[in-house]
Formats: C-alpha cells, sequence, structure tokens
C-alpha cells in the first residue's frame, strides 16, 4: 500500500505540492510520513512516526525551498511504524520512496552488508537505495542504476527516487503498482494516483508495468526496462478537485454516504434508453456473452459482498449460473473455469492484490474477464477483457460506502443485459427494470434524510460491545456488509448472519446485550419468515433494531425495540436503499466513540499485498 509523491519543478512549490499529494495520499497507509526536498544546500529528509499530522507539526516554520522532492505516507509491512522505518530512505546521495514489497530483500541485504552497506531501518526499501547507490559509485548514470538495480529486485514496486549527483531529475519505475506522471507548467510530477496531483494539473499519464519514467521540470521521458524509448498517451481527467475534499462534512465517509445519489445517477447515466428498453455497456455485446454459462465473481471486502448481490441479480434476471469467491480463495482453489466462463473482478481501486490475481488465474485458465473498477486505467481495469467504470468519483474515507452502491448499480444494468440478451425478460419487465434503476437517485435522497434520526439510534447504542445483523436474500448480503462498516470504522465486533442460518448457532449469543440490526424490507417472499426471525431473537430477550419498508412498521408496534422506516422499492431495488441507514449507523457510533473514522486503526484503503 503506501502512497509516493514526486514532484520536479519550482522550488519554492515543492514543499507545497508534496504536503497537498500526501493529504490526498493519506487514505493508502497512515503509520508514517515523510519528505524530501534537494536545495542548494544538499538533500533535506523531515519524518515523522504516525499520521501526516505529526510530520505537519514538525514542518511547521520550517522553510525547504528546492527541487526536486519527494513524499510518502506508510502502511507498515517489513518493519514496525516508527519514525527509523519511516520514508524516504537514503543510501549515500541517493533517496528513495517506496511502495510495495521486494521479496528478495533478505538476500540483497545479506550481501550489500558484506560490501560494507550499513542499514539504518528494517524496511525491505532500503536495499534499493543501497542498490542504486551501489551502481551509481560505478559510474553509472541515475536512470541507468535504477535500471540496473531493478533487474536484481524480484516484487511488486512503484518507486520513485533522487540524487545529489544529478539534481535535475527524479526516476520512477513501476512492477504492479500504481503510479501515474503528471505534467503541469514547468513542473513534472509522479504519484500513486490521480487525486494526489488533481489541486496542479488534469494532464496525467498512465505509466504501464515496467515502465521507467525521468522526469525533467520541463520534459519527462519514458523507458522500457531495457532503456528503448516508449510512448504514452497524456489524459485530460475531468475530475473536479473538490469532490477530493470534504466540502464542510466533518469527515469523508460521510460525505461519501450523502453523494450516493449522485454517484448512481453518474453511473447509471449514458447506459440505460428507456424508448428502446435497452441498456449499453461499452465493450460488452451480445456475441461476446452469447456461449457464457457460467460466472464467477471475485472480489475482497465491500466489493466481495456486492458480488454476493450481484449473483441474486444477475441469476434472477439471466438464469445464468454465479458463483461468488473471496478474491484471495479464488486463485489457491485451482479454479475450475474455462472459456465459457465470464469472470468478474470487482474492485473500487482497481489495485487490490488479491483480486488482480484471481482475475490472471482466471485469463489464464481461458475464462472471459470482466472488470467493475472505480479507477480509470487501474491495473485490473487494464488486464481485464472488458471494463465497466463505476463513476462514483474519487473514495477517500477508507470504509467504502458510495462506490459500493455504485458497483450495485453495475451488477443491476449487467444482470438486465444479459437477461435481455438472453431473452429472459418480458418487454415490459425489461422496461419497468430500467423504469425501478432510474427512480434509484431520487429513492436515495430520500432514505439519506434519515440521517439525524440514525444519529440519535447510534447515541443509544454506541456502547454495546457486540452486534449481530440479519438479512435475508438479496439483503443477506446487506447483513454482512452492515456489521463490516461497524467493524471499520467503530472497532466494535459484529457478525453478519443470514437470517434461517441463526438458529444454528448464532442463536447462542443472544440476550438482552446483543442488540440485533435486521434488515427486512418488505418483499414477496422473504418478509414473512423474516418476522419468524425478529420473534426468536426477542423471545431470547436480545434488542431488535428493525429496518423495514414504511407502511410495514404498524404490526411490530409493542414488540420491536427500535424501527428504521425505509422507502418501500421494488426488490432488486432494496439492496441499495437498504445498506444506506446501516452505513449512517456505523458512521455515527463511531463518531460518538471517537475512533479515527476515515482512517480505521490498522486498515488502508488499498491493499496491495496479498
Ligand atoms: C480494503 C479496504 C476495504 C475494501 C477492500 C477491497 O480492505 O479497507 O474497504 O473493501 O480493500 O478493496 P477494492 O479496492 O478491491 O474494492
Amino acid at each position: 500500500m503506501c502512497g509516493i509523491i514526486a514532484y520536479i519543478g519550482k522550488p519554492d512549490k515543492t514543499l507545497h505540492v508534496l504536503i497537498e499529494g500526501l493529504k490526498r495520499l493519506e487514505y493508502r497507509g497512515y503509520d508514517s510520513a515523510g519528505i524530501a526536498v534537494l536545495g542548494s544546500s544538499g538533500i533535506r529528509i523531515v519524518k515523522s512516526e504516525g499520521k501526516l499530522l505529526n510530520l505537519l507539526s514538525r514542518l511547521e516554520g520550517v522553510s525547504l525551498n528546492g527541487s526536486p522532492g519527494l513524499g510518502h505516507t506508510r502502511w507498515a509491512t517489513h518493519g514496525v511504524p516508527s519514525e527509523r522505518n519511516a520514508h524516504p530512505h537514503v543510501s549515500g546521495k541517493t533517496v528513495v520512496v517506496h511502495n510495495g514489497i521486494i521479496e528478495n530483500y533478505q538476500e540483497l541485504k545479506d550481501e550489500l552488508r558484506r560490501k560494507g552497506y550499513r542499514f539504518n531501518s528494517d524496511t525491505d526499501t532500503e536495499v534499493i537505495a543501497h542498490l542504486i547507490e551501489d551502481f551509481s559509485l560505478k559510474g553509472f548514470s541515475l536512470e541507468e542504476s535504477v535500471r540496473e538495480a531493478f533487474k536484481l529486485l524480484e516484487g511488486t514496486y512503484a518507486v520513485a527516487v533522487i540524487s545529489e549527483r544529478e539534481p535535475n531529475k527524479v526516476v520512477g519505475i513501476r512492477k504492479f503498482l500504481p503510479l501515474i506522471l503528471a505534467i503541469g507548467d514547468g513542473e513534472v510530477f509522479l504519484a500513486s494516483d490521480i487525486p494526489a496531483v488533481l489541486p496542479f494539473t488534469r494532464n496525467v499519464v498512465l505509466l504501464e508495468d515496467g515502465d521507467i519514467a525521468i522526469l525533467e521540470k520541463n520534459r519527462f521521458r519514458i523507458t522500457d526496462p531495457e532503456g528503448r524509448e516508449v510512448k504514452r498517451d497524456v489524459f485530460s481527467i475531468d475530475w473536479d478537485p473538490i469532490t477530493v475534499e470534504k466540502g464542510g462534512y466533518k469527515h469523508f465517509m460521510l460525505k461519501e454516504i450523502h453523494e450516493q445519489p449522485q454517484a448512481v445517477l453518474d453511473t447509471i447515466r449514458g447506459r440505460v434508453f428507456l424508448e428502446e428498453g435497452r441498456v449499453f455497456l461499452k465493450g460488452i455485446e451480445d456475441s461476446w456473452v452469447a456461449d457464457v454459462n457460467r460466472i464467477v465473481a471475485v472480489g475482497c471486502g465491500t466489493s466481495y459482498h456486492a458480488c454476493l448481490v450481484g449473483r441474486y441479480m444477475i441469476e434472477k434476471l439471466s438464469r445464468i449460473p454465479v458463483d461468488v469467491d473471496l478474491a484471495s480463495e479464488f486463485r489457491y482453489r485451482e479454479p475450475v473455469v474455462d472459456e465459457k466462463t465470464l469472470v468478474i473482478a470487482v474492485s473500487q481501486s482497481g489495485e487490490t492484490a488479491d483480486t488482480s490475481y484471481a482475475l490472471l488465474e482466471a485469463k489464464r485458465r481461458g475464462a472471459k474477464t470482466l472488470a467493475i473498477t472505480n479507477v480509470f486505467g487501474s491495473k485490473i481495469a487494464r488486464e481485464s477483457d472488458v471494463v465497466v467504470y463505476t463513476h462514483a468519483g474519487p473514495e477517500i474515507g477508507v470504509a467504502s460506502t458510495k462506490s459500493f452502491t455504485a458497483q450495485l448499480v453495475v451488477f443491476y444494468l449487467l444482470s438486465l443485459f444479459l437477461g435481455i440478451s438472453r431473452n429472459r425478460l418480458t418487454d415490459a419487465y425489461s422496461l419497468q427494470l430500467i423504469k425501478d434503476i432510474l427512480a434509484l437517485p431520487q429513492l436515495l435522497q430520500h432514505v439519506l434524510r434519515l440521517d439525524s434520526e440514525i444519529s440519535a439510534l447510534a447515541g443509544e447504542f454506541y456502547k454495546y460491545k457486540n452486534f449481530i445483523y440479519l438479512g435475508r436474500g438479496l439483503n443477506y448480503p446487506i447483513a454482512l456488509e452492515g456489521a463490516l462498516k461497524l467493524k471499520e470504522v467503530s472497532y466494535i465486533h459484529a457478525e453478519g448472519y443470514a437470517a434461517g442460518e441463526m438458529k444454528h448457532g448464532p442463536i447462542a449469543l443472544i440476550d438482552e446485550k446483543m442488540p440485533v440490526v435486521v434488515v427486512a424490507p418488505q418483499d414477496e417472499l422473504l418478509y414473512r419468515k423474516l418476522v419468524g426471525n425478529i420473534q426468536e431473537v426477542k423471545t431470547r430477550k436480545g434488542r431488535v433494531i428493525l429496518l423495514t419498508s414504511k407502511g410495514s412498521v404498524n404490526e411490530f408496534y409493542g414488540w420491536v425495540d427500535r424501527f428504521v422506516e425505509i422507502p418501500k422499492t421494488p426488490y432488486l431495488i432494496s439492496p441499495l436503499i437498504s445498506v444506506v441507514p446501516l452505513q449512517l449507523l456505523a458512521y455515527y457510533i463511531a463518531s460518538y466513540r471517537g475512533t479515527d473514522i476515515d482512517q480505521p486503526r490498522n486498515l488502508a484503503k488499498v491493499v496491495t499485498v496479498e
């Protein structure tokens, strides 16, 4: 994980660029932060354990003019979170920042030690600095030293390097991990992702695996690992930099929960045609899916939960059988997939290592592949045959919210496409399904009005130590997602269960100290059965918080502890609505408990290790 930024350009702007970039990259890790600036008196490094805030207070009153500069925010893998292990790492005149893991670092470290290099940290990164320095001492240029050093390194990485020997250059390299280059006026940037540079420029180059970028303040070159020049397109990014600010909300998580009507609208836009009763997903033709006889959906965390909802949708509308797997399990199971299997990889960031490896494994076995991701040009987007983007906009809060609902929208549209393509749906039904999804943004506006009611509810329940979440059918994955949100941001132990499974074990946990959140929107089949499950909880003195549709509350008066009334929706839309109060509940409970909501302990938004 970790976030890196590098800048070459105006000496009096460097520090500002590094700090603004790191603020936007901090979601990638926040165990330590550091910067290096090359000024007239050499390279100055300032670093600090913990959050960026600690680094900022160290930088107060410090004037650091110079160019180029490097910045880093860390999610610890090798070596505990500490100042000593914070990046940038230095060897002689070479300074590096690194995201990733060097797998053969121990052998290299032993060899470098034999050569007399001293190690000042426990990180794998330090071997990169020493190796580059070692080649430089042999007379290689900075670019050549980076090239030679990386021939010896195994693993995954995105790295930026500067050297006092060549003060007018930054060299960057990527293998498997994200690194973008951005071009301003007399300045060039490198960063782990696009939002980091948005305050300064919109012109971005997506570096490819194996690319080495050589930056000078008025130009840049990109080469392959052998030093042959390669051409990459420059994209103009239309994201509004304001979307990566908090915009008056206390936390990104709350802001992003409230952005869901817009996120789903942007994800639907241009993809459904009401008059023709048609769905259009770029890159997906009837012929491409004609021989698909099975679908496997893979993802991690919240994206895995989106896959579980997707299974219900696809099977219901297209009757194609769907298996769902955790990406981290799929790869090692010798998965049974062939050219008639469509493997769908779901990932907000498009960089999650487990999901990316699962996708590569599916491809190796001949499957068709489709990515659902939020990040343009991300690794998973590039590796799959077809990409359907969620247009949720940048998501900064570590706990995923708006990108989840946008993923569900894509699954809905895909199911509809497959249903139409397979002649499984009457014209009238597909038309109705299109109308239903078009009404979603407004329904979301509606459900978001529960904000203050849920905040009050959280005030009553935030001291409990355990929670159970129950749901059935399409809302079973929503129970899992509700529990995950609570765990992530409030650190309360919570478990999601299929309501029918409760009697097979978890019921033993129920007593007056156990709040049970039941997701029970009124729908055709499952509602009655859920009412039975609620009775089972109440009989054992559990405290029930019931999420149900408007109109069905009356029958629960007197025997359920708390209600949250959500708008009544068509069945396939219901998970998109019922998840919102659960996101708010997790947010407000965390807020009462005073946790670090946007950057919960031990987590990171982008997980690029297996
Ligand atoms: C991390 C995040 C989760 C996220 C998961 C998958 O663990 O903390 O919020 O759901 O990664 O991320 P992805 O980017 O692949 O959707």
